[in-house]
């Protein structure tokens, strides 16, 4: 893991760039379109969206713009609740891809667990085959949910993009991804800018040289995770990739451990699985 452009290499031998740009909440438009393309000037080549972000347009004007080859960089999007089965899936596929101005995604990823998951998991997989998609996976999904998927699936998920941070270390969801090929990756890694107000990141921050949002993306790399902090603030898309020049000791990474409570801020996936209309309430 030496620069922004260090991959960690998936299940099926495809190269994932582990620091990435999320784009949760950035509006579309030229808002969303300015970030990406400072993003990608900045130098990262691993951008994730969804169809439920609304702004796919916007980033396929970015990566248009930005005149950077496609396959430099490794574009990801999710089949969002609604849009699951699998006539629906290859629907929502096609549509996420003209909006995104491009005719294959590197990862497509199933957004959250859910009754319908081995009928969408089985049209991933037809998208996989035919060459449409580089690499497959799912997000929000817990080890109870992955054994489900796992046990029916033919080709098992590259990926698991999950709620991560200093206040949710998920150790045996990690150690069970691990065990079975799947690489983890980190949603909300900054605990939605939350992580300011924690003090041993302060302290650790003022120990390295380091800003508490370095310390913590620095802390995911190291623990073997996939990280995609998100920001508007040209600064801060900056500040959140230097990353790859100090270590910490394996005391301070004790440290962070400590801070686990267990504390979502986002939806539990057993919430979402038992109640497919939540996020209509
Ligand atoms: N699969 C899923 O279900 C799921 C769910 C949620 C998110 N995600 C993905 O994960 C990405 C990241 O998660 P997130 O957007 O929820 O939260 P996040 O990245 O943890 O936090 C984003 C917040 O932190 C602030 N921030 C960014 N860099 C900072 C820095 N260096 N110092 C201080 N504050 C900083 C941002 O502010 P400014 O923008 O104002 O700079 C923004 O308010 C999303 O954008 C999305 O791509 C996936």
């Amino acid at each position: 893991m030496e620069n922004i452009n260090s991959c960690t290499t998936l299940n099926n031998g495809v190269k994932m760039p582990w620091l990435g740009f999320g784009t949760y909440k950035i509006e579309d438009g030229s808002t969303v379109t300015e970030s990406v393309k400072e993003a990608l000037r900045i130098g990262y080549r691993h951008i994730d969206t969804a169809s439920l972000y609304n702004n796919e347009e916007g980033i396929g004007i970015a990566l248009k713009e930005s005149g950077i080859e496609r396959k430099e960089i490794f574009l990801v999007s999710k089949v969002w609740n609604s849009d699951q089965g699998y006539e629906k899936t290859l629907n929502a596929f096609e549509t996420s891809l003209k909006k995104l101005q491009t005719d294959y995604l590197d990862l497509y990823l199933i957004h959250w667990p859910q009754l319908l998951n081995k009928e969408t998991w089985r049209a991933l997989e037809k998208l996989y085959k035919e060459g449409r998609v580089r690499a497959i996976g799912v997000c929000n999904f817990k080890e109870s949910h992955l054994r489900d998927l796992m046990e029916d699936a033919e080709i098992p998920p590259m990926v698991n993009q999950v709620e991560f941070h200093p206040y949710l270390i998920q150790n045996d969801l990690l150690d069970f991804c691990k065990d079975n090929n799947i690489q983890l990756e980190a949603w909300s890694p900054l605990m939605r800018g939350n992580i300011l107000k924690v003090d041993l990141l302060q302290e650790l921050a003022k120990k390295y040289g380091k800003t508490v949002s370095q310390i913590v993306l620095r802390w995911d790399l190291q623990k073997g995770i996939v990280t995609i902090p998100k920001s508007t603030t040209p600064a801060r898309i900056k500040e959140n990739t230097d990353i790859f020049d100090f270590e910490l000791s394996e005391e301070d990474m004790d440290k962070i451990q400590q801070l686990d409570q267990g504390l979502r801020f986002g939806k539990d996936p057993d919430n979402v699985y038992a109640n497919p209309d939540i996020f209509n309430k």
